[in-house]
């Protein structure tokens, strides 16, 4: 049937389905992926649950807010699909991410309304999750049922890796896109869930890496951020059977024609080696920005949280980033409140960040995760106590912040536009150092370089210029 508003042949068929994502960079790559599997299935993404057949929430657990958000949206979905059945139409909901890995079962328990949850190395199989989720309605239907049906559940660590079952990706937005080259987490630190979500380290082969970036490329990416939730633990497996380090992986990929820009997110201080640090003074594509989470600034603290270096290892990194790249652009991760840390474990932390100058930082009150080693431990910390220090410490970074703001008023810098801004005729972009900085500009310059004058500072952005010279070109 022809669509008579727009002439599209398919449109009467076509599914929308809408994803939310919650946590980390790995979920928002997550979310495109899912994106890609289902486009084939007919699906069109949808901007709100409304308009959607399908809703599928990408989920974190990292700490208990975030995971309990996630029960009080689903009761909403359950009431929005009670609403759909009584009108004779219906809407899957779906889980996906860390709670459903780390949840299973037990959420169709909490809301049975849920149809599907799928751990985050299965969501290749989501188009067999949904065929049997639609054989269970068919089911229902026949049987004159209109109570929500029992959902199907996936959490498998597959012995193959998703990456060879994933369609090639198509999530390139403004010029920009990120490439998951790493999963899973082997160091387990006392306060984390992660190696139990995302399960052991796997490091993609580097062909397959290289070929994705191409590929963003050629759909117009200039900025990859290799993604990883130990990024810099990456070992892939080339072609002649040698072993890639992240370092030569990023000189490879310097070698593609057009990729302007590369970052990458989240490494670890014990994975920061030699030839990666030289890779910050040799390779021009590679940012001048490194997020390095250190979590805390005490040794005492650092030992209890399982983070295998002390704070001198951390300072000695930077110093010898510094030397090779010395306008490197460095922040961090921080929880404050981890069981037993004193007044004085605290002071070490805001004097390390003292030491150190930080351009960006995110920083979290310690929150007790269940199954993980930190919860049993004696000595957890008050809640005023924590709020305290969180407050502390985001003041020191947010002055920090801004005096690195300040630094660069007055430089030209190459600005990768990215959005409209918050003010009509504006422009959003991302300097080298990952500032948000805007201009006065259209939305022709969305996805492009251009160099701006940086003219004033804020906490959170810069205000720049277009030079008069430069006009013409951006
Ligand atoms: N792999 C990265 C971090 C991944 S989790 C690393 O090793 O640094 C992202 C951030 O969430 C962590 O850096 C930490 O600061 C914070 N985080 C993790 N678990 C937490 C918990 N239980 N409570 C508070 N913050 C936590
Ligand atoms: Fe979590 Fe530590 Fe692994 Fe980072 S290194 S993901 S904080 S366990
Ligand atoms: Fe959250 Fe999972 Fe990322 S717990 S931070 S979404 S790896």
């Amino acid at each position: 049937m022809t669509d008579v508003r727009t002439g599209d042949p398919g449109q009467w068929q076509r599914k929308r389905v809408f994803i939310r994502t919650y946590g980390c960079q790995m979920n928002v790559y997550d979310s495109d992926r899912m994106a890609d599997v289902l486009r084939p299935l007919g699906y069109a993404l949808s901007d709100s649950p409304e308009q959607a057949d399908l809703v599928v929430l990408n989920t974190c657990h990292i700490r208990e807010k975030a995971s309990e958000k996630v029960y009080s949206e689903l009761g909403r979905l359950r009431d929005a699909k009670l609403e759909r059945r009584r009108e004779g139409s219906d809407l899957t909901i779906a889980v996906a991410g860390c709670v459903a890995q780390a949840e299973g079962a037990e959420i169709i328990r909490r809301q049975p309304a849920v149809d599907i949850v799928v751990g985050p190395q299965a969501y290749h199989r989501l188009p067999e999750l949904l065929a049997q989720v639609a054989r269970k309605a068919a089911e229902r239907q026949a049987g004159g049922r209109r109570q929500p049906g029992a959902g199907v559940l996936d959490t498998e660590f597959p012995a193959e890796s998703k990456f060879d079952h994933l369609p090639a990706p198509g999530g390139v937005r403004a010029g920009s896109a990120f490439l998951s080259i790493q999963e899973g987490c082997d160091k387990f630190c006392t306060f984390c869930v992660v190696p139990y979500t995302r399960g052991a380290e796997y490091s993609r082969p580097a062909a397959s890496v290289l070929q994705e970036a191409r590929a963003l490329v050629a759909a117009g990416a200039v900025e990859i951020t290799l993604l990883g939730q130990n990024v810099n633990a990456y070992h892939g497996e080339a072609a002649d059977g040698a072993t890639w380090s992240l370092a030569r992986l990023i000189r490879e990929m310097a070698e593609v024609d057009g990729l302007l820009r590369i970052r990458y997110m989240t490494s670890h201080p014990r994975d920061m080696d030699d030839e990666l640090i030289e890779a910050h003074g040799t390779v021009p594509q590679l940012m001048p920005y490194l997020h390095l989470p250190v979590q805390s600034g005490s040794d005492r603290i650092l030992e209890a949280m399982n983070r295998g270096h002390g704070r001198d290892h951390f300072r000695c990194l930077v110093d010898r980033l510094r030397e090779v790249r010395p306008d490197l652009a460095l922040s961090s991760d921080f929880i404050v409140g981890f069981p037993g840390e004193s007044d004085g474990d605290f002071d070490d932390t805001m004097r390390l960040i003292d030491e150190v100058g930080l351009a960006a930082a995110f920083s979290f009150k310690y929150s007790r995760r269940p199954g993980t080693p930190g919860a049993a431990l004696p000595d957890q910390l008050p809640e005023a106590v924590k709020m305290a220090r969180l407050a502390a410490l985001q003041a020191l970074i947010g002055r920090q912040q801004r005096e690195f703001n300040v630094s660069k008023v007055g430089a030209t810098v190459p600005v990768l536009f990215a959005e409209p801004g918050r003010k009509p005729g504006q422009v959003l972009g991302k300097s080298p150092w990952l500032q948000s900085v805007y201009v006065e500009g259209g939305a022709a310059m969305i996805g492009k370089i251009a160099d701006v004058r940086l003219v004033a500072a804020h906490a959170l952005s810069l205000a720049g210029e277009i030079p008069p010279s430069l006009e013409a070109a951006a």
